[in-house]
């Protein structure tokens, strides 16, 4: 009887001289003058190739071995031995060959290496089977291993906050909307659009961050955090933005602004040193193909203390370093992907939290502090990625909330709910959001953020 066995199972300990049963694509196959094959199989449990010979005398040899091209998909039955061959520790003798499905090699897409990120774009459902994002794959499936069992192992409750919803947590007017109203008749007729109408009775749209929601439960449970996709209709055609992204987002009552900035810090080494020890061979590959510091940034991270500067302090560094920027520097600005990345990859060499930042440009539910001008905001900026957490100390004062959302141009009475959780039992509180994208932007030293989730969706692209 042969056992079924994964290609990552039979390299790492697999039962030399047992008799296997593997199955996956073949990457390349090769024939030998003495009248055997080598074919190297990959079924995307790991990066790499369990090499199978096939001998002559193999039952159907002389067909099989033309059906045997890049990406066709196959099932081999046969022993597995310790290699004679550098650099694998194992194959498999093939006693019998099950092909699947063959793939033309005059038109496979993969047939060649060596294709460009923008094309392999263009191919999504077939890129998945190439070095790089098979690696990509399950460094992204680690790094959420690592998000719930950071938050797991410190009894925080995981929420799964609505994706449709009738609020906008940002007030940033940046959501796509949800309708079933017939817009091509409507505006056939030229009518009022009329939301009573539409399926849920007002306008909806897709959530751009599940916090607002989050809170209520922090604010019954305790410690929590929700974790799914996001949605941002904000037109930045950048290599870190898109339009769905995923988006971690603890919520802790009692917390203030210290706690979380300590919780962020620690939660991202805990996360990048999960996927240091578990994805050794896929960040290998990174740090071989893509960026040769990969390694050295993770390290570094995990093994040293974020700097924490305010926001005002920042400004005063960025305007008196002596370094050109394409958009200029002023208190009461945004900062600019190359100012944050400036601060954390030449002035500090490492994340940089900044905090304290002025009201006029943060959200309408941050903290305001005492001086008027600033709110208890945080972010989180690191090498390569620059900003990947964005967070903050909750107002939890009624009246103080009220007026910062008259400030934002919000209308208070949208967010009842919302404004309930300071009526009843109101506490302080603190949480942030963690693009998911642009810690695998970090970790993986991709430099484009549509190669880093499976099906990038960014303005006018939205195939398969
Ligand atoms: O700074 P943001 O907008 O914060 C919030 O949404 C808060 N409600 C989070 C919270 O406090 N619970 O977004 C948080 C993070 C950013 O730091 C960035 O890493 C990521 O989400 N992000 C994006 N990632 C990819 N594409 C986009 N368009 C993104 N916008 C934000
Ligand atoms: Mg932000």
């Amino acid at each position: 009887m042969s056992q079924r066995i994964k290609v990552a199972a039979a390299l790492k300990n697999g039962p030399i001289g047992a008799l296997v049963d593997v199955r996956g694509w073949v990457r390349t196959r090769r024939e030998s003058k003495q009248g055997f094959a080598f074919v190297e199989l990959n079924d995307g449990s790991c990066m790499a190739n369990l090499q199978i010979v096939v001998d002559q005398s193999v039952p159907g040899y002389q067909q099989f071995i033309k059906q045997l091209t890049t990406g066709s998909s196959i099932g081999v039955i046969g022993e597995l031995k310790a290699s004679p061959a550098k650099g694998q520790a194992v194959e498999v003798h093939a006693r019998e060959l099950t092909v699947f499905g063959t793939a033309d090699a005059e038109k496979y897409p993969l047939q060649k290496k060596g294709h460009s990120f923008e094309f392999l774009r263009e191919i999504a459902h077939l890129r998945p089977r190439t070095n790089t994002f098979g690696a990509m794959a399950r460094v992204r499936n680690a790094l959420c291993v690592a998000i719930h069992e950071f938050f797991q192992s410190r009894g925080f409750v995981y929420v799964h906050t609505p994706i449709v919803t009738t609020s906008d947590c940002e007030g940033a007017g940046q959501m796509f909307q949800v309708t079933t109203l017939d817009l091509a008749r409507l505006a056939q007729k030229q009518a009022e659009l009329d939301y009573t109408q539409d399926f849920f009775g007002k306008r909806a749209s897709l959530t751009v961050s599940g916090q607002l929601e989050a809170e209520t439960f922090a604010c019954a449970v305790g410690d929590c955090y929700t974790f799914g996709p996001t949605f941002r209709a904000e037109n930045s055609n950048t290599t870190r933005h898109l339009s769905e992204f995923w988006m971690v987002e603890p919520e802790m009552p009692f917390y203030d602004l210290n706690d979380n900035m300590r919780l962020a810090e620690d939660f991202i080494r805990s996360i990048i040193k999960y996927v240091l020890d578990h994805c050794a061979d896929d960040m290998k590959f990174f740090a071989e193909r893509i960026d040769k510091t990969v390694l050295e940034t993770a390290e570094n991270i995990v093994n040293h203390d974020f700097a924490r500067v305010s926001y005002t302090e920042a400004i005063e560094i960025l305007e008196t370093c002596g370094q050109k920027f394409e958009f200029p520097v002023q208190w009461g600005t945004d900062l600019q992907s190359e100012h944050e990345r400036y601060l954390a990859e030449q002035k500090f060499k490492r994340p940089v939290i900044l905090y304290d930042y002025p009201r006029a440009i943060k959200s309408f539910y941050m903290r305001c502090n005492e001086d008027g001008k600033t709110v208890r905001a945080m972010d989180v900026l690191v090498p390569r990625a620059g900003e990947i957490i964005g967070g903050s100390q909750r107002e939890e004062r009624l009246d103080v909330l009220i007026e910062r959302m008259q400030e934002c141009g919000l209308n208070p009475d949208d967010y009842w709910w919302y404004l309930d959780l300071r009526r009843y039992g109101t506490v302080p509180h603190a949480g942030f959001g963690l693009g998911l994208e642009r810690v695998l932007l970090l970790l993986t030293g991709m430099t484009n953020i549509r190669d880093v989730i499976p099906y990038p969706r960014t303005p006018k692209h939205a195939e398969f």
